[in-house]
């Protein structure tokens, strides 16, 4: 299934970054092994973020069902299986997935997760109660966004709760910097959203009447600039 024309090419690409190029460096990034001074940002900032996401989820998880959209290897869907959630988490890299595997206690409090490679917005996952997607859609052009959260939203009885990449004068001035190098050297950008469009297009999509917006965090320091947003069934 797919949200536009567009979405599709941005999947295909992140999956090859993801699933080769990167592979490695986002291993090393997602466990606590030494990293540079600029990626030690950057793991700080995600840890901020990632506690924001969980604290917004209930304490108690036990017999909810989350969506995991672009799971990386796992972090999250770990966190929120050990509070007792039924978790599907699901990455396009097959790479990522097989990590996340591998890091996955074999006892998690109550909870399960089911770990798929696969299209986030692939409908034979199920029905969930929250679906969390932490930074996975910050590569995406605002109406690719808005597009995925209408679609998750078709499937979600609860709340969604997604980050992206807040525009700002250092991260407008990167993405066009990003732009001067040749494509075959690039990393798939990270593009910048403006917050009051973005509000002000989930506010009035079709698919998000039923919904209300709630509570928005931007986390910021070093190189890492991210900005969680909630959305509830009303
Ligand atoms: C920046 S990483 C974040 C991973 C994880 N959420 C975390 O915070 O550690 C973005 C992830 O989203 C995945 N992704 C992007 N688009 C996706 C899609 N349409 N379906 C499934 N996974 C996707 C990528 O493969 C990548 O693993």
């Amino acid at each position: 299934m797919s949200a536009s024309g567009t979405y599709d090419a941005y999947r295909g690409r992140l999956e090859t970054y993801f699933d080769r190029t990167a592979l490695k460096a986002w291993e090393q990034l997602t466990s606590d092994a030494p990293v540079s001074r600029i990626r030690a940002t950057v793991r700080a900032g995600r840890d901020r973020m990632r506690d924001t996401l969980l604290g917004w989820l209930p304490a108690d998880l036990t017999g909810r069902t989350v969506l995991d959209a672009g799971c990386g290897t796992g972090a999250l869907a770990i966190e929120a299986a050990r509070r007792g959630a039924h978790v599907v988490a699901v990455d396009v890299s097959g790479g990522l997935i097989d990590i996340a595997r591998d890091r996955c206690p074999a006892e998690l409090s109550g909870g399960s997760i089911d770990f798929r490679v696969g299209d986030m917005l692939n409908p034979a996952f199920g029905r969930f109660d929250h679906v969390v997607a932490m930074d996975s859609l910050i590569h995406y052009p605002i109406g690719d966004i808005v597009r995925v959260v209408e679609s998750l939203a078709a499937r979600t009885d609860r709340s969604i709760q997604f980050t992206f990449a807040p525009r700002t004068p250092a991260l407008s001035i990167m993405h066009a910097a990003g732009k001067l190098f040749p494509r075959s050297d690039r990393a798939p950008a990270i593009i910048p959203a403006a917050e009051t469009l973005l509000r002000r297009r989930l506010a009035t999509a079709p698919g998000l009447r039923a919904w209300t917006l709630g509570r928005s965090s931007r986390v910021s320091g070093g190189f890492y600039t991210s900005q969680a947003q909630e959305l509830m069934l009303a």
